[in-house]
């Protein structure tokens, strides 16, 4: 039986889309002239979250479960329970629609020790899934290091281990999934962007790049990291063609496919609303391929719409920022590599984070200005709007 198919909410006129910002809601916040704020306690809990919040202590094994409203929440109310790390902004894979072709790191990379300081620091305020990314994170040399450490945090809130993830290219992947799963990663994301070698190389720009990145995934699976999430980037007239062996591959090799909609990310500027391959003719060229079944979210703030086959087999997820934003869900903040803090892919500025760490402030003096930081979180992005501009950064230079 067929799917009904969602109703796709595009833009009124793609022409109509100046490059120029038009300044309103997203008015940077004057962190650095702020003197740090004290935490704001509920009385009743202040003694056991000083005890969660004392520097020996926050996300260590030792940490319980705190009361709820004391959890990290931006302006609009949502718990931000998923935290992105970039370790480095290199990468190995020069994306078409991501890179420009420019080699090496642009910004610092910092400290392993940094990042987990900041990691700890979020996780005793609510954040129960980490996610590592780049650039390429498995260039970055004290990963495994990082990933140990990172196994010792204990969520806040919950009696829940933290769920540790990756998201990588896969080039390096077959050589070090064991060492990645025996250091407590819990899951992987893989990019792949198509199935046939030689789209994949003119995507990646890497002779023979797909063999390696195969070869990587099912090292992953092998290792007890599966199942595997594929993602791959639709661009109309590169790899649109791909949808239906894709669907195969999920099949064939048990892995999760996750197909995202082209966003305005990259480093040059490639994006326009044509590009994009919406969800809706995403789940009519699959349904053509077997009848799909829809899946139940795995939880509230899930990106993907997850279907499988009428026989069971494979996993599709389709990620639609674009045609079906779901920015109302968002639970996401992100550090980058040089330590900024940034509360959305599209936001125009990032918050120094870094700069706060290294003038010496406090675990409480990061909380509290963690906390107004994340109060100002965008309530969505504007994707496809007039006036829209592109975010300070490219995704290679935030973290996905
Ligand atoms: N739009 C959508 N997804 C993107 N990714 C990278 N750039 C873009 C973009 N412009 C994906 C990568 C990776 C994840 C981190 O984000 O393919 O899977
Ligand atoms: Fe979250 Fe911003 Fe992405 Fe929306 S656009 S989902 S608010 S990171």
């Amino acid at each position: 039986m067929a799917l009904p198919l969602p109703p796709i909410a595009q833009p009124e006129d793609p022409e109509e889309i100046p490059e120029i910002f038009q300044p309103g809601d997203l008015a940077e916040l004057p962190m650095e002239a702020t003197p740090p704020l004290p935490v704001a306690l509920h009385p009743a809990a202040a003694p056991k979250l000083r005890r969660v919040l004392s520097p020996e202590t926050v996300g260590l094994p030792e940490s319980c479960p705190g009361p709820e409203d004391l959890r990290l929440r931006d302006g609009h109310g949502r718990a931000l329970t998923d935290l992105r790390l970039s370790v480095t902004d290199r990468c190995n894979y020069r994306c078409v629609y991501c890179r420009t072709g420019s080699e090496g790191a642009q910004f610092t990379e910092l400290p392993m020790a940094h990042y987990l300081r900041m990691l700890r620091i979020f996780v005793s305020l609510g954040v129960e899934k980490v996610r590592l990314t780049g650039g390429e994170p498995l260039l970055r040399h004290g990963l495994l290091d990082l990933i140990r450490e990172i196994t010792r945090l204990r969520p806040a809130f919950s009696s829940a281990p933290l769920d540790i993830a990756i998201t990588s290219n896969g080039h390096l992947l077959a050589a070090m999934a064991k060492d990645l799963k025996r250091a407590g990663l819990n899951r992987i994301t893989v990019s792949m962007d198509a199935v046939d070698p030689e789209t994949f190389s003119r995507i990646t720009r890497i002779p023979n790049s797909l063999e390696r990145v195969r070869d990587g995934i099912r090292a992953a699976q092998d290792a007890g990291l599966g199942p595997v999430k594929v993602n791959c980037v639709l661009l109309r007239g590169f790899n649109d063609s791909q949808i239906e062996a894709f669907a195969e591959f999920s099949r064939r090799e048990q892995v999760i496919v996750r197909f995202i909609e082209f966003m305005p990310l990259e480093e040059g500027r490639s994006w326009s609303p044509q590009m994009v391959v919406p969800m809706r003719e995403i789940l009519t060229r699959l349904s053509a391929v077997r009848p799909l079944v829809a899946l139940p979210a795995n939880h509230a703030s899930e990106t993907a719409r997850r279907f499988t086959f009428d026989d069971g087999v494979g996993e599709i997820g389709i990620i639609a920022p674009v045609s079906e934003a779901f920015c109302g869900q968002c639970s996401r903040v992100r550090i980058t590599s040089d330590g900024k803090l940034r509360t959305c892919l599209f936001s125009q500025s990032d918050h120094d984070l870094i700069g706060l760490m290294l003038r010496g402030a406090t675990d409480d003096e990061m909380i509290s200005w963690i906390r107004r930081v994340v109060q100002r979180k965008e309530a969505r992005h504007h994707i496809g709007e007039p006036g829209f501009l592109k975010p300070s950064r490219s995704m290679v230079h935030i973290g996905g």
